[in-house]
């Protein structure tokens, strides 16, 4: 399946460094030093159903198809502002599309865990054209008098038009050359809400052993690149761009340098846009498109991990 459109929406409201030190006991110089972000957009006014579906209208756009062209909607997502219905199905009424609509939680691994599931629905013959929407508010599951936590996330929605595509099936082929996903849930405590409708009513907040994390994300997001690299039968070389699970700039150096990619060939957008779970590898691409960084015919592998634990690659032709 190809990729034939993209799109993203960022609430209006900056947070930079300087800001979040007029109310905690931080720095900017910490935050860039031990992140790399300067800046974050933060959900205020906006609803994040709103922004979920501008990212879609735009990728439909940019796309040029219309929304009864599509067949089958995946939104990624951990919290909105219903519990039900899915996210999907809001989607769907606000654009107007005529099709099924599914929801997936895989924290923020999930934009790969959905475009898994759009793979496979393309492949089986029951789609052939797939919205794929990111749409992630974590900066309303933090506490932000909890320094260690709330620097470290934005919000913002990021979308992607998938079409199936005759092939041959090797690695000569455009758009979705292999994914692999993975899953560990028995170090879930290392990163979870502490809140939920049968724990206590509450959303909570989110909680992290950053160290340990940290520790497990760079093995994850290297893993996901090499096997879904070799079952494409693609090397590391012929790879043109990296665009990793916008958590940490330190992590994606450190994986940068394990998977001996030059880092002129990584997307990095965690400086300006925080750590927007899911959101951020369809937003990185979307950017990425928009300033026409991709070429045609360009490889470009993906990695992404998170709360689960869940973490899982892909490689694209554009
Ligand atoms: N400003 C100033 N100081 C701070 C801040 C802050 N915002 N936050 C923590 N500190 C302090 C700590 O209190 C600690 O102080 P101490 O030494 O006096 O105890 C010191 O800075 C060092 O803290 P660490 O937690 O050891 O800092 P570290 O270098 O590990 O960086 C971070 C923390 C950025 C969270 C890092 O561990 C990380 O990026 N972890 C991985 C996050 C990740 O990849 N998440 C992906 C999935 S997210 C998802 O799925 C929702």
């Amino acid at each position: 399946m190809k990729i034939i459109g993209t799109g993203r929406a960022n609430p209006a409201k900056i947070v930079t460094n300087a800001m979040l030190e007029e109310f905690l006991d931080t720095s900017d110089e910490w935050i860039r030093e031990r992140t790399g972000m300067t800046e974050r957009h933060v959900i205020s006014n906006e609803k994040l159903e709103d922004l979920a579906a501008e990212a879609a209208r735009k990728a439909i756009e940019d796309a040029g198809i219309t929304p009864e062209d599509i067949d089958y909607i995946i939104c990624s997502n951990v919290v909105n502002e219903y519990i039900t219905p899915g996210l999907s199905c809001i989607i769907q009424g606000a654009i107007g599309a005529k099709c099924a609509c599914v929801d997936v939680n895989a924290a923020c691994s999930g934009f790969i865990y959905a475009l898994d599931m759009a793979d496979d629905r393309i492949k089986s013959g029951k789609a052939k054209t797939i919205l794929v929407v990111a749409a992630e508010e974590p900066t309303r599951m933090v506490d932000w008098k909890d320094r260690s936590i709330c620097v470290l996330f934005g919000d913002g929605a990021g979308a992607a038009i998938f079409r199936a595509a005759e092939g041959t099936g090797d690695r000569s082929d455009t758009g979705i050359l292999a994914t692999k996903i993975y899953a560990d849930g028995s170090q879930y405590d290392h990163l979870c809400s502490d809140g939920g409708v049968s724990l206590n009513q509450k959303a909570g907040f989110i909680h992290m052993d950053g160290k340990e994390v940290f520790k497990v994300a760079i093995p994850s997001l290297v893993q996901g690149v090499e096997e879904s690299l070799k079952i494409a039968g693609i090397n590391i070389n012929e790879v043109n761009w990296y665009v990793p699970h916008q958590a940490n700039l330190r992590i994606i150096d450190s994986v940068a340098k394990k998977l001996e990619i030059d880092m002129d060939k990584v997307v990095v957008t965690v400086d300006h846009h925080g750590n927007t779970s899911a959101a951020s590898i369809p937003l990185a691409l979307a950017e990425s498109f928009a300033a026409g960084k991709f070429k045609k015919g360009d490889v470009i592998a993906i990695s992404a991990m998170g709360a689960g634990f869940t973490w899982g690659g892909m490689v694209i032709r554009i």
